[in-house]
């Protein structure tokens, strides 16, 4: 394994922008990375474990390490006559993984189609999409200890799990390394048509739902019909979280704004941050290298010379005008580095 210095990071993260990392290396397995965590330039720099690069915003250059994730490797660990487990090394694309279950037939995570990063990320921010939550189906994660480089499994509860949330995300940021996911999945049919945008488009283009790639498919039209492809355009999905209010807050804003949409979740009231961002006047708006997509508000793009700072700016300027309209804090959903 190489470990190379000044190394351009700007293809490696989706908004492309421009940074460079200190060092840089690449794991292809797990004894390369056994022997990465006793290597003096892991040991004594900060570090960056990075999948593909759709969740992170940089702003400078990193002044430390950065791995780059490319474990591979998918297999079914047991099944019975109901249930599969299937195991996904880190570095996989998660919509490879997707494939490989909606191929077999197996059901569960059809709605998380063409979600972008890789299945090391999944876990860490719960990744979620039209009615479904990695959550729902996770069996366990597997991580290194960066420090002792000892092998530990987590099972759901321990991941602590939240709406885009989760322990690797909090409290123990940067101390695990995750290397593996364990997902348990159905063989028999277990549709998820709770999302409302999703059944009525299978309604509207009279899909008949035989089996998990039917909605899979659905969902990447759906996905790309209102999501810019970063190969063509930098972004990282939605920049902001959804916005959850308190019940007295939500009575009070719904007698203002009647028609504001909102959906119930954990017992708390959700409102799309795209909505607020589009009454605010944001949609589509471009500020120089950066701008607001037109299709939905919840993605900021860069138009390509942006730099993160740009980025930040724009998002920063987003959030005033939300707390000012509508007293409501947006918090953004990608890594700032
Ligand atoms: N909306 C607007 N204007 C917009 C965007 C959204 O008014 O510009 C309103 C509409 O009322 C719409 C509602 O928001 O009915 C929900 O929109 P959408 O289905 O597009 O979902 P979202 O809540 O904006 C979340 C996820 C997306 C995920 C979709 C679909 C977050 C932060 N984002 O967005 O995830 O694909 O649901 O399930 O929870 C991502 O994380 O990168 C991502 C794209």
């Amino acid at each position: 394994m190489k470990i190379h210095k000044d190394y351009n990071l700007s293809g490696l993260n989706t908004f492309g922008l421009a940074a460079k990392a200190k060092f840089f290396a690449e794991v292809n397995n797990e004894e390369e990375l056994r022997k990465l965590f006793v290597d003096p330039l892991f040991t004594e720099n900060t570090r960056l474990f990075l999948g593909k690069g759709s969740n992170i915003l940089f702003t400078k250059d990193f002044d430390g390490i950065v791995i780059l994730n490319k474990i591979q490797g998918i297999e079914v660990l047991r099944e019975n006559t109901k249930t599969v487990l299937v195991k996904s090394m880190s570095g996989v694309i998660w919509h490879d993984l997707v494939v490989f279950t909606t191929k077999r037939g197996y059901w569960g995570i059809e709605n998380l189609s063409l979600i972008p990063g890789t299945v090391g990320a999944a876990p860490m921010q719960n990744i979620g999409a039209y009615g479904a939550e990695l959550r729902n189906v996770l069996e366990s994660v597997e991580t290194f200890d960066v420090k002792t480089g000892e092998k530990r499994i987590f099972n759901k509860e321990e991941c602590e799990f939240g709406y885009r949330d989760s322990i690797f995300k909090n409290k123990l940021k940067n101390r695990y390394f995750i290397s593996a996911v364990v997902l348990k999945l159905s063989k028999f049919e277990k549709k998820n048509l709770t999302y409302k945008i999703l059944a009525d488009y299978l309604n509207k283009n009279k899909v008949e739902v035989k089996n998990s790639s039917d909605i899979s498919k659905a969902v990447a039209e759906i996905r790309c019909s209102k999501l810019p492809d970063p190969k063509l355009i930098g972004n990282a999905g939605s920049f902001f979280k959804n916005v959850f209010v308190g019940e007295n807050k939500f009575n009070e804003l719904m007698k203002i704004f009647p028609d504001m949409p909102h959906f119930e979740e954990d017992n708390m009231i959700k409102v799309p941050a795209g909505w607020l961002i589009e009454q605010c006047g944001w949609k589509g708006k471009r500020v120089g290298n950066v701008g607001v997509h037109e299709r939905q508000a919840l993605v900021l793009v860069n138009y390509g010379e942006a730099t993160g700072r740009e980025i930040i700016e724009l998002a920063n300027k987003i959030i005033a005008s939300v707390k000012e309209k509508f007293g409501l804090e947006l918090t953004p959903e990608v890594n700032i580095v």
